[in-house]
C-alpha cells in the first residue's frame, strides 16, 4: 500500500479490517513498530475525531504526530502551478508539501472541496498536490470526495455487529442539513460497501443522485420507507447536490430518521460518522436510543487509523 486515499480492493479492506480488530483487542500490539518515525497530520479544515484518533493511532504505535491546523496556523497555500503570487497566498503548495516531506515519514490531509468547483474537486486535485510534492505515503483525513479512514471505522462497525450474517442489507439515507456538506462521506461509504460486497441500497430525493462513479453496484430509490424495510444497518448522512453542484434542494424535515421510520426494520442498527446536528438530521430518540452505533463507530476510528499507520510503515 503507497498511500491510502480511497477503497482499492476487498482484500486489503478485509486485512485492515482485522488488522484494527487486532489492536482493538491489544492496542499495544505493535507498540514499537513506529518508533523513530513522525506522521504530520495536516489540517485544512476543522476535526474532532479524525484529528485526535490518528494522534492516539500513532502514540500506540511508538510513532510522534504532529498536527497542524493550516487553517488557523499556517500560511495560505497557493496551489496552481504557474501562479502569479499577487494575492492572498503566501506560500506554493509545492514548496511547502516538499519541505514537509522532508520532515515526516507520512503525511495525513484533511481538504475539503470547495463545492463551487466540481471539475477540480472530482479530481481530488488538493490531496494529488500533496502526493506529488511530498515524495512520501499520504493518508486522506479527508478530502474532497473521499473520506476513508471513516469508511474503514464503518466497515469494522458492520463486521462486528454482523456475526453470522455474509450480506447484511445496509442503506444509505440522505438526511436533511441547513448547510451545504461535501459528498466525501456518502461517496466513500458507498464505495466501501459495494467493495466489501455487502447490499447496499441509497435512498435519497430527487436531484441528489451521488457521483456514478461510487454508487455502480447498489440499489437507488426515492422511496424512503421501501429502502428502510428489514434494513439490518441504516447509515445517515446529508450530501448537497452532485449534478447541481453544491446545492441544497430539499429541507424535507420528512427525511430525518425517526423511530416511526424503523417499524419495519425492527433489527436496525443506525450510524452516523458525526458530527451530527440533532434533531435536523437524525433524532435524539435514536440517537440516545439502542439502535445508535455512532459511539462504537468513533472508538473504531483509533483502531482503523492505527491499521492504515501500521500498514504503511512497512
Ligand atoms: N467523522 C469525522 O471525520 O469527524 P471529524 O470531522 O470530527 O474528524
Amino acid at each position: 500500500m503507497e498511500h491510502f486515499i480511497k477503497f482499492e480492493s476487498r482484500e486489503l479492506g478485509q486485512e485492515l479490517v482485522e488488522l484494527a480488530a487486532a489492536y482493538k483487542a491489544n492496542p499495544t500490539l505493535h507498540a514499537e513498530k513506529g518508533k523513530g518515525k513522525r506522521v504530520g497530520c495536516i489540517f485544512l479544515n476543522p476535526s474532532l475525531r479524525t484529528r485526535v484518533s490518528t494522534q492516539i493511532a500513532a502514540q500506540q504505535l511508538g510513532m510522534e504526530a504532529i498536527v497542524i491546523s493550516m487553517d488557523k496556523e499556517g500560511w495560505s497555500l497557493e496551489m496552481q502551478e504557474g501562479a502569479i503570487m499577487n494575492n492572498g497566498t503566501v506560500e506554493h503548495i509545492k514548496d511547502a508539501a516538499g519541505v514537509l516531506g522532508s520532515y515526516f515519514d507520512i503525511l495525513a490531509l484533511r481538504a475539503f472541496p470547495s463545492l463551487t468547483q466540481k471539475d477540480e474537486d472530482i479530481t481530488d486535485f488538493v490531496i494529488h498536490q500533496f502526493i506529488k510534492y511530498s515524495g512520501i505515503p499520504v493518508v486522506s483525513l479527508e478530502s474532497a470526495i473521499r473520506h476513508p479512514l471513516q469508511s474503514l471505522a464503518d466497515q469494522l462497525t458492520i463486521q462486528e455487529l454482523s456475526k453470522g450474517k455474509k450480506r447484511p442489507k445496509v442503506v444509505l439515507t440522505w438526511a436533511p442539513h441547513i448547510k451545504a456538506i461535501p459528498h466525501a462521506v456518502a461517496n466513500s461509504f458507498a464505495e466501501w460497501t459495494l467493495g466489501m460486497e455487502h447490499d447496499l441500497t441509497i435512498c435519497h430525493p430527487e436531484g441528489y443522485e451521488l457521483d456514478p462513479e461510487f454508487t455502480q453496484g447498489a440499489r437507488i430509490t426515492n422511496d424512503q420507507s421501501e429502502a428502510l424495510q428489514d434494513a439490518d444497518f441504516v447509515y445517515v448522512k446529508n450530501w448537497s447536490a452532485f449534478n447541481d453542484y453544491g446545492k441544497i434542494l430539499c429541507t424535507d424535515e420528512r427525511w430525518m430518521l425517526t423511530e416511526a421510520h424503523l417499524q419495519h426494520a425492527q433489527k436496525a442498527k443506525v450510524m452516523h460518522c458525526l458530527p451530527v446536528r440533532r434533531n435536523i438530521e437524525l433524532s435524539d430518540e435514536i440517537l440516545d436510543g439502542p439502535r445508535s452505533l455512532v459511539q462504537q463507530q468513533a472508538i473504531n476510528r483509533v483502531f482503523t487509523a492505527q491499521a492504515v499507520l501500521s500498514k504503511l510503515l512497512e
